[in-house]
């Protein structure tokens, strides 16, 4: 096996460093914030799809994970992970597989849709066991989820959880609209909004709630203080990232998850070339307030917070990143090395087999993105 770089100049570019003082400072924080409102912290693994912070986010109190994918959910299990919920809309045809991991975990998934959970039940009835479920309600992201305005709402909520293979947990929502938010009062109004939804519907349904589960990064720091919730699912908060930055639910000495590129061209003054392209970065825009253009935040030198307004990640190739030097004073040449917090850290692990866990420029550890790729 080859042995682990020991400083950062030493590793293979684009490589992407996850800051280990600011990851064990998320996961305290987050934790903490959650705990002393006694409420329950299920973080989702999307942001890092590794079973090694899964298993620091539940050393330090959380109460299981959130998967999107039944592949995700089953590298997870077979790192040992007990608890697993996949606020996913998982379809009947992945029976088998729900069952038998069923089998191994405490396994939760949602259902928005009355034939899909009579025919989860019916499956559930036939293998002689019950399967746990949450409704997902849309509290304005119009993604998934049933509509608690639909004046049939309730009924829907009493139908499924009487369903004779479904054991019914509560409700559960994804306020994915919070990342289009301007300014902060905003995201607390979304963040009260849900709650209340959720509660309300509960309550016109007459069915007991053991969870009413929220989540999202954007609106975690508001949610918190909700009556009614008893869980939250944020999963970006482990690395944040420039789009977090921008709506204000982090600062730039937060951001964990940073790409490593070198310069590998200077065609022109104020043009340069990084080997970081949508291969790594990947082609998310960043969402939020304040200058959120191009592909990334370029920071001042290689163990610096701040970003450089004047590089502009202009545009990506899927190996070259072409950014623009504002004011082509860069000092920057062919070879330097240069770090960028991405637009979407969540999307960036999912580009790699491994990050580098780092103190500063020193190398401590590889850590497999296990989970990453795993789409079915
Ligand atoms: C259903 C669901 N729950 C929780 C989360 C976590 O939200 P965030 O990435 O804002 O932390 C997501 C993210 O996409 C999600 O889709």
């Amino acid at each position: 096996m080859s042995s682990i770089p020991k400083h950062i100049t030493e590793l293979q570019t684009p490589a992407v460093l996850i800051e280990s003082s600011r990851l064990e400072r998320n996961l305290r924080r987050m934790q903490e914030a959650i705990s002393a409102r006694r409420r329950r912290l299920r973080p989702h693994a999307k942001t890092h799809k590794s079973p090694d912070v899964a298993k620091m986010q539940l050393a330090r109190g959380a109460v299981g994970i959130c998967c999107a994918k039944l592949g995700e959910a089953e590298v997870f299990a077979d790192a040992g992970v007990a608890d697993i919920r996949l606020p996913y809309p998982l379809h009947p045809v992945n029976a088998d597989r729900v069952l038998a991991l069923a089998e191994r975990v405490a396994l939760s998934f949602i259902v928005d849709d009355g034939a899909i959970a009579q025919a989860w039940s019916d499956i559930a009835c036939r293998a002689g066991r019950r399967l746990d479920v949450l409704i997902k309600v849309d509290v304005g992201f119009h993604r998934c989820g049933i509509d608690p305005q639909a004046p049939d709402a309730a009924d829907v909520v009493r139908t499924i959880a009487g369903l004779a293979g479904l054991r019914f947990k509560g409700l559960l929502s994804h306020a994915g609209h919070a990342y289009g938010v301007h300014t902060d009062a905003e995201a607390e109004a979304i963040a009260a909004d849900e709650a209340q939804t959720l509660v309300d519907l509960a309550s016109r349904s007459g069915v007991a709630c053991e969870e009413i589960s929220v989540g999202a990064t954007p609106t975690a720091r508001f949610s918190v203080h909700q009556e009614g919730i008893t869980e939250l699912r944020p999963g970006n908060y482990a690395y944040y990232d420039r789009t977090q930055v921008a709506l204000g639910a982090a600062g730039w000495e937060d951001c964990a998850l940073t790409v490593l590129a070198r310069v590998v061209s200077r065609p022109a003054r104020d043009r340069l070339i990084f080997d970081s392209g949508s291969k790594t970065l990947t082609n998310d825009g960043a969402r939020g307030r304040g200058n959120t253009a191009g592909h990334g935040a370029v920071l001042e030198h290689i163990q610096g917070s701040r970003p450089v307004d004047s590089l502009l990640v202009e545009r990506l190739s899927e190996e070259h990143a072409t950014v623009r030097d504002l004011t082509g004073s860069s000092p920057l040449a062919i070879g330097d090395l240069v770090r960028l917090v991405p637009n979407h850290s969540c999307v960036v692990s999912n580009m790699v087999d491994a990050v580098w866990l780092v103190d500063g420029e020193r190398v401590l550890e590889r850590l497999p993105v296990a989970a990453r790729g795993r789409i079915t």
